[in-house]
């Protein structure tokens, strides 16, 4: 830039800058000593003077401040030094001279905000007035902004609404609390304020430990995350953060349960609250049928096995996994044949005698015979035994003793028809001619 076009905007420059000179000098405390500033403030008969400090005046905003208004600017303008504005340097003890009761809170409480501990009350405070409640100096949900960068809480892709909205101050006192980081309340109380429907689940019979524990931020993270509902890890992980125990388990098993192999955990589990044990959604049949649809008809079947009336699918199923065929917890051949082996029918023999297969002639321990001699023995403990399916239907069936109504043979389906007599019973498979049975009076089948 030559010199001629230098000087020629030189006058413009001046003009354009000084407003801010002036602004400049006039907030620099212009007075050396106490008794200068009072000689100003008392020449114009108090700094209430709109004459000199029009802009001060509380008048011109929304909310205006009791003391202000009344031009009581000296119990804050107390003229003390070196304080540019004549201000104690322990700003607060002049608001807790009128705040009592909120000085008595912040005192009592355990944390207390970082401007608080320095005194700063009017950083958020403007104490003459202010077009937002409270005098606040940005409107509430700008205020934290004024000294935290938010970026970080803001990262994740989804962004809890009431942090959306900037309303930090619904969860975090602006002042101080007994609670880490500020919060307005502890645990899950925190959340259930606004999460209304879930105040009733905090007395049903059974809640997840971490609730009691900590509240809900174990698991949700209360302001964003990449997450859906800002879990903490993804909701097929979450689980697995504390039960390391239950991944190990499931990933060790030879047949998956679809659902608990995905970490689906929460088809069957609230991870937060239920009547039900084991935090299950609903009873335990309940829940299987609302996946297996099919099997919910078991329920409508005239005969259903013990444990199946009970509900309780997971006596013989391991909902999470298991080595055994059909996830069963215990051992159960899963063929129509099979030769017989001691443990094989360890499902079974959980809950029935295993001397049903194992002693040749009774009149006691089975129904299933022929005179004394037993037919469970004959069919199952044998080198081409049939195993118990071949015969009943382990859940529910039309027939009496859980025969069941047809079973599949290779890629057919046969159906028997069982009739129960008052000693003994007739079997008409699709197989082969009516067999029979009786406890009194033997049934020679040969004929
Ligand atoms: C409740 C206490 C309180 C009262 C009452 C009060 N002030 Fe202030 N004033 C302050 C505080 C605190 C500051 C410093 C603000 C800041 O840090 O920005 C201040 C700053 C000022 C400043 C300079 C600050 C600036 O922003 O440039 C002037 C001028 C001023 N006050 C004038 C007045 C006048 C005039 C009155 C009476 C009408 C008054 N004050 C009443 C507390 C008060
Ligand atoms: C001389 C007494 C006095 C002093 C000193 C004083 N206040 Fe106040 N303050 C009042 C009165 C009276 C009210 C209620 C009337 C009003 O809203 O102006 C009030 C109201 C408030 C409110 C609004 C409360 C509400 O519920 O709406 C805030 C915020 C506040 N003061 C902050 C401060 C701060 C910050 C200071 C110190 C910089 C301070 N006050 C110093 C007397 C005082
Ligand atoms: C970090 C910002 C911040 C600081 C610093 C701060 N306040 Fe506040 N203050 C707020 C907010 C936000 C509210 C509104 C709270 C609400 O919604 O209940 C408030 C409300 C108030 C109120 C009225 C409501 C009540 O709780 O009684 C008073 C009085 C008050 N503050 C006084 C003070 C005093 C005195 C100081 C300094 C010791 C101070 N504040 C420092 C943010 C702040
Ligand atoms: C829904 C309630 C809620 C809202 C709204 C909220 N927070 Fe939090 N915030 C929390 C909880 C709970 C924690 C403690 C985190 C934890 O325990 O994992 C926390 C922690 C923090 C921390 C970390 C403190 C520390 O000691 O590490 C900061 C900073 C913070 N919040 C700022 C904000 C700001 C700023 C806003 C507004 C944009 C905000 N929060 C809104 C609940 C909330
Ligand atoms: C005037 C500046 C200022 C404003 C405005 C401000 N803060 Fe702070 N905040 C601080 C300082 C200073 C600290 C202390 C820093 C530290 O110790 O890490 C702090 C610390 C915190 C912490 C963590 C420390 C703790 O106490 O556990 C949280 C949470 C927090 N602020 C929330 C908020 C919220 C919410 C708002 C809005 C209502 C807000 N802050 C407004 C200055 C401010
Ligand atoms: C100030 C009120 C408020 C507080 C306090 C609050 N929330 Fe929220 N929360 C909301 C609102 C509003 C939504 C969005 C509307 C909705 O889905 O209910 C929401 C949504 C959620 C969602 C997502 C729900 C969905 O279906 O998408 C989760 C999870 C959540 N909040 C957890 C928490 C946790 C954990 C806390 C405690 C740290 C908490 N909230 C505290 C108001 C609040
Ligand atoms: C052990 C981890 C964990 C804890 C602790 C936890 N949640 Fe959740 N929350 C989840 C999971 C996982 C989901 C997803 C459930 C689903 O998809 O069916 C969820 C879903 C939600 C939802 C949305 C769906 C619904 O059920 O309405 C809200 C809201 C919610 N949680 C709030 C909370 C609140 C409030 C707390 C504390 C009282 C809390 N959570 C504690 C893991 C947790
Ligand atoms: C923050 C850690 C934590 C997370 C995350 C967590 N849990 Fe838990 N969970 C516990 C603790 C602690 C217990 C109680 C101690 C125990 O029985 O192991 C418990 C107990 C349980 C129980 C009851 C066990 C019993 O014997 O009664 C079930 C079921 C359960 N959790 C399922 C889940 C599911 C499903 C998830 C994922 C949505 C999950 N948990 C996530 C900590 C956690
Ligand atoms: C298909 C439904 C279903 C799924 C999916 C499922 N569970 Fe379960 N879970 C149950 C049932 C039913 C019980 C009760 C078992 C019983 O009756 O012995 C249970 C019991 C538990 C228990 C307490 C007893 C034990 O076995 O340790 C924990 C912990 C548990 N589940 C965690 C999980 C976790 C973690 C996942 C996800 C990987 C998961 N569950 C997936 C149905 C399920
Ligand atoms: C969230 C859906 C869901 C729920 C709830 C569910 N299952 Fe399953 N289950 C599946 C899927 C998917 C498969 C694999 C595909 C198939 O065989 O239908 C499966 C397979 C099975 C199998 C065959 C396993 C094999 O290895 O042959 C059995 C047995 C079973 N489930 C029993 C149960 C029982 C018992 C319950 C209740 C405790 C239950 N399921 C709850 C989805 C579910
Ligand atoms: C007494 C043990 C036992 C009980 C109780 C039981 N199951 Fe089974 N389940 C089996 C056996 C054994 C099989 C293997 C196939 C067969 O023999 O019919 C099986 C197979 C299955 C299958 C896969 C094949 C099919 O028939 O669809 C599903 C799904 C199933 N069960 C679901 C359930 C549900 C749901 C319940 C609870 C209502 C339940 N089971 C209760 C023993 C049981
Ligand atoms: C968890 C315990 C339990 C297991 C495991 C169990 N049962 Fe049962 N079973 C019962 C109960 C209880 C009854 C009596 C109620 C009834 O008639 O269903 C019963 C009855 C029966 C009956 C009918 C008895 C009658 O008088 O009509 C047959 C057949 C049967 N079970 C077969 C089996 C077979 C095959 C298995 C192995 C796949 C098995 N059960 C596994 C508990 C069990
Ligand atoms: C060839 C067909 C057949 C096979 C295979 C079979 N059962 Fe039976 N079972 C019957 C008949 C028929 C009855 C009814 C007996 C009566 O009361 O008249 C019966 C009755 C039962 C009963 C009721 C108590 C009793 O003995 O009268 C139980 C328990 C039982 N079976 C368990 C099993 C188990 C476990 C297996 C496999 C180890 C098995 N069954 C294999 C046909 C069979």
């Amino acid at each position: 830039m030559n010199k001629a076009k230098l000087l020629r905007i030189l006058p413009a420059a001046i003009i354009f800058v000084l407003p801010f000179l002036q602004v400049l000098s006039e907030n620099a405390f212009p007075f050396q000593t106490a008794d200068e500033y009072f000689s100003h403030t008392g020449r114009f008969g108090g700094c209430i003077s709109g004459q000199c400090h029009e802009k001060f005046m509380p008048g011109k905003k929304t909310f205006q401040h009791g003391p202000a208004v009344n031009g009581e600017c000296d119990t804050c303008h107390t003229g003390a030094y070196p304080n540019p504005y004549g201000l104690e340097s322990n700003q607060s003890a002049a608001c807790y001279g009128c705040h009592k009761k909120i000085e008595k809170e912040i005192q009592s409480s355990q944390f207390i905000h970082g401007p608080i501990k320095d005194g700063d009350c009017s950083y958020c405070h403007d104490p003459h007035g202010s077009d937002n409640r409270f005098f606040l100096r940005a409107s509430y949900n700008k205020l934290c902004s004024l000294c935290h960068s938010l970026k970080g809480l803001y990262a994740g892709e989804f962004i809890h609404e009431p942090v959306k909205d900037g309303n930090c101050g619904l969860c975090h006192d602006p002042h101080a609390s007994n609670f880490k980081s500020r919060l307005t309340d502890v645990g899950a109380n925190l959340c259930v304020i606004c999460h209304e429907d879930m105040i009733s689940g905090m007395t049903r019979e059974y809640i997840h430990a971490p609730l009691i524990k900590s509240g809900c931020t174990d698991c949700h993270d209360p302001h964003s995350g990449d997450s859906i509902l800002r879990l903490k890890t993804s909701a097929d992980k979450i689980c697995f953060n504390c039960h390391e125990e239950k991944k190990n388990e499931i990933s060790q098993y030879a047949r998956k349960h679809e659902p608990a192999a995905k970490g689906q955990c929460v088809s069957c589990h609230s991870p937060h609250f239920s009547d039900n044990k084991y935090l299950l959604l609903d009873k335990i049949d309940t829940l299987c049928f609302t996946c297996h649809k099919d099997s919910s008809i078991w329920k409508k079947r005239r005969f259903q096995h013990g444990p199946v009336v009970q509900g309780n699918c997971s006596a013989c199923h391991n909902p999470h996994g298991s080595d055994n065929a059909f996830i069963l917890r215990m051992a159960f051949p899963d063929k129509f044949y099979s030769a017989y082996e001691k443990g094989e029918y360890d499902l079974c023999f959980n809950c029935h005698k295993e001397a049903l297969v194992t002693t040749e002639k009774t009149i006691t321990i089975t129904g299933f015979r022929n005179g004394e001699t037993n037919l469970h023995m004959l069919h199952v403990n044998q080198k081409k035994g049939r195993t118990c399916r071949a015969c009943h239907d382990v859940h529910a069936s039309d027939q009496e003793d859980h025969i069941r109504e047809e079973f599949q043979f290779g890629s057919a389906r046969i159906s028997v028809e069982y009739i129960k007599t008052g000693t003994g019973g007739r079997c008409i498979p699709g197989c082969h001619s009516e067999r029979g049975y009786d406890r009194v009076n033997m049934v020679d089948n040969k004929k």
